[in-house]
């Protein structure tokens, strides 16, 4: 995990830059909080206990790029990372998810990964395992050694519809194990090559058992419930089932469960509990929604449930252990981001001790015509490269010129202003109503080879008139 090639925070703004527009304060500091993960990491063992995660509080309109930097920061973190709504936490009258199922999920994801990778390094090992797997089902191996001189071949154990690749063998083979090794190695050899791969075999897979179910009982949390259930799924014996299944096929039914075999589950159980523990992240999105909004003296109702998620939260922000399936999680030096439009609420209307575990605070600026712009042209998943993408499925090329993209953000803008501002999400709605009859056409109308030139004289016909009229644009645009 001290991995010396982890991102400097210059990197890390870099890497966000491909994706995410403008907000550079945000990228800057979650990109800090990241690289301190690292530095605490580095620190003395007595200082690294002492080192607490600076959490941020991320504050802006809806759709200007909070819950996409979260997204790509996941990536970057090479950590266990999980987004949750706080919103999930609220239902009223309704007993919802227990707000320390986030760190169950962190500890889950945080295992899931773990395995996935130590699975992954073990592929090749596993992948022989199959293969032999796979040969001792289409000719299984003669173990002791022929004793019947006659020469009789009826102890090959071919199976069933594979007589046709009988052996011209050149030598005349010693005993029959002779020869049932030499066709081994070379259906081992069709294996590999694919040769075989429509030929249908029985093998044994694991079943995965029948789902335990458990009524929750009062009183039982969800990592009793959880937990429970897997030992009762595990004290079930494993049941194996026969199955026919093509040899490519059984290749991908059966590599997972040879890796699996490989891998040491304690070891990886406990690796991930660290992991989660100091390098986990929980992104909070939508924390603004149990905030109560201001000047609410009314008691009862939402209001309550909220400041009951609120205090709930400020545990686990501050520090607790969580009992998970994979043992105890100590939330100390999780880091955690939370974001929230605030539209209705303020983060002063949060309570006061949680505003205190989230001392970072960064304001995401809104979007303007020209953000709009560089948003439809620069990120690496930029809306017009999808439809670029999808189009070149069809052999359709599809080009936007400068000015029909400039007339774009500039309708995007004007809607928002206009109807309602949704940022970046407007263009969206703005992009679709665009391109909607070419996709339509494409290829009945407009077959493969076509070169498709979005120009602003086509913006213009297909938005200008939406744009115009109000009634219109909220409901279309
Ligand atoms: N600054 C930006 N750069 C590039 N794309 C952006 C930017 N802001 C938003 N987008 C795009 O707009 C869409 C919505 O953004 P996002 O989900 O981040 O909104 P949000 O800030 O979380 O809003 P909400 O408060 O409603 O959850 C995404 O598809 C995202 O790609
Ligand atoms: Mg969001």
């Amino acid at each position: 995990m001290l991995d010396e090639t982890f991102l400097t925070p210059a990197q890390i703004v870099a890497e966000l830059d491909k994706y995410i527009i403008g907000q550079h304060e945000a990228k800057r500091h979650v990109a800090i909080a990241l690289r301190n993960r690292w530095r605490r990491l580095h620190a003395p063992a007595d200082m690294q206990k002492e080192i607490v995660p600076n959490n941020i509080l991320m504050i802006g309109a809806t759709g200007v790029g909070k819950t996409e930097i979260a997204r790509r920061l996941a990536f970057l973190a090479d950590a266990p990372f999980v987004k949750v709504e706080a919103s999930k936490f609220t239902e009223v009258g309704y007993v919802g998810r227990d707000v320390e199922s986030m760190v169950r999920d962190l500890a889950e994801q945080a295992v899931s990964r773990l395995r996935q990778r130590r699975q992954e390094a073990v592929r090749t090992q596993a992948a022989q395992a199959v293969e032999d797997i796979i040969l001792d089902a289409l000719i299984p191996p003669v173990k002791a050694p022929a004793k019947d001189a006659s020469g009789s071949r009826s102890g090959l154990g071919f199976n069933a519809g594979i007589s046709g690749d009988t052996i011209a063998g050149d030598a005349v083979p010693n005993s029959d194990q002779e020869l049932n090794e030499r066709t081994r190695e070379r259906f081992r050899q069709k294996i590999r090559n694919g040769e075989l791969d429509d030929r249908r075999i029985e093998i044994n897979v694991a079943q995965s058992g029948p789902s335990v179910g458990i009524m929750g009982a009062p009183g039982m949390d969800e990592a009793t419930m959880s937990g429970l259930q897997d030992m009762l799924g595990a004290m079930l014996p494993k049941k194996q089932k026969k199955r026919k299944v093509t040899v490519a096929e059984a290749r991908r039914v059966l590599l997972d469960e040879e890796a699996a075999k490989l891998v040491d589950m304690d070891e990886i159980k406990e690796e991930a509990v660290r992991q989660a523990e100091n390098s986990g992240i929980i992104f909070i999105d939508e924390i603004d929604k149990v905030a109560t909004g201001s000047g609410s003296g009314k008691s009862g109702g939402p209001d309550v449930s909220r400041q009951g998620v609120q205090r709930d939260l400020l545990p686990i922000v501050e520090g607790s252990a969580v009992n998970t399936k994979y043992g105890i999680v100590n939330t100390d030096h999780i880091l955690f981001i939370a974001a929230g439009a605030f539209h209705v609420s303020k983060p002063s209307d949060l309570i006061p001790e949680l505003q205190g575990r989230f001392p970072i605070r960064v304001e995401l600026q809104s979007l303007t015509k020209d953000d709009f712009y560089r948003i439809l042209k620069d990120p690496k998943n930029a809306l017009t490269k999808q439809y670029q993408a999808l189009l070149a499925a069809e052999d359709v090329t599809l080009e936007f010129e400068d000015e029909a993209l400039l007339k774009l953000a500039d309708i995007a803008a004007e809607v928002n202003a206009e109807v309602e501002n949704i940022g970046a999400r407007r263009l969206h709605t703005v992009m679709s109503r665009l391109l909607n009859e070419l996709l339509f056409d494409v290829p009945d109308k407009l077959p493969a080879g076509t070169q498709l030139n979005v120009t602003p004289a086509l913006v213009e016909e297909r938005l200008r008139d939406m744009v115009k009229n109000r009634d219109l644009n909220q409901y279309i645009l």
